[in-house]
């Protein structure tokens, strides 16, 4: 049987890891959490004290990043150039800068190559923001994970709490607004949903809820491949 490829989509905080971590899980499929790529170009551009308003030497680090995920113990690690930087891309400051790195074109088009080589055997889930429009338009499943901002704030402050990761919820609320617009109105490969993506508000629902919506559409689908 052949392994499925799956696309999803969606805003910070949504609840695409988790999910697409989880419907991997049960598939035994790889996951491919694409925002860490770019958070991964990212720490390395700050670690350089190289300027995001900078494109060209932001554009010549994302081609010499060496970027690897691979799955350990139940959970993803980025690796830069080697480095486990897992911990690392997940900090604030990396938060911040990602939106900026993420819209210049030459990385998105040095991650969309690496992400399409990843997929290239397929039983994946991949997860981010242009998967399905822009990355793998032809993915067997396409999903839209959306939640209102103040669930999606609650989610994230609560992930960063429990890492030991202080942040004011106000603060992290308006961050998230901040990114999304960033996100959503860049030019190149903006946030928006596939129009043969489904739509799933995950505001109210429980984890295992939409992971189940999902793992239902994956058997609808084999049904015809
Ligand atoms: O999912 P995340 O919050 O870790 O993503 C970090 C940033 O990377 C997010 O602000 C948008 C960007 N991103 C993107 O532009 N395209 C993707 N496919 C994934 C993430």
């Amino acid at each position: 049987m052949r392994k499925l490829v799956i696309a999803i989509d969606g805003p910070a905080g949504a609840g695409k890891s988790t999910v697409a971590q989880i419907v991997a899980e049960r598939l035994e499929y790889t996951y491919i959490d694409t925002g860490a790529m770019y958070r991964a170009v990212t720490l390395f551009v700050l670690r350089k004290n190289i300027s995001v308003c900078d494109v060209e030497a932001v554009s010549r680090l994302a081609r010499e990043s060496e970027i690897t995920l691979a799955y350990e113990k139940g959970k993803t690690r980025v690796y830069l150039n080697g480095e486990d930087v897992s911990e690392a891309i997940r900090m604030p400051e990396v938060s911040r800068m990602v939106s900026h790195v993420a819209l210049i074109p030459a990385v998105r088009q040095a991650m969309l190559k690496l992400q399409r080589q990843m997929a290239a055997r397929g039983g994946v889930v991949m997860d981010g923001r242009d998967i399905g429009t822009q990355v793998l338009p032809n993915a067997d499943i396409k999903v839209f994970l959306t939640a209102s901002i103040e669930e999606r704030a609650k989610r994230r402050w609560q992930e960063l709490t429990s890492k030991g990761i202080a942040i004011d919820l106000e603060e992290l609320k308006e961050e998230i607004a901040c990114r999304d617009r960033m996100d959503c109105e860049r030019e190149t490969a903006p946030l928006i949903k596939a129009p043969d993506a489904v739509l799933i508000d995950t505001t109210g629902l429980s984890i295992e809820g939409v992971v189940q919506e999902i793992l239902k559409l994956c058997e609808e689908r084999r049904k015809f491949v």
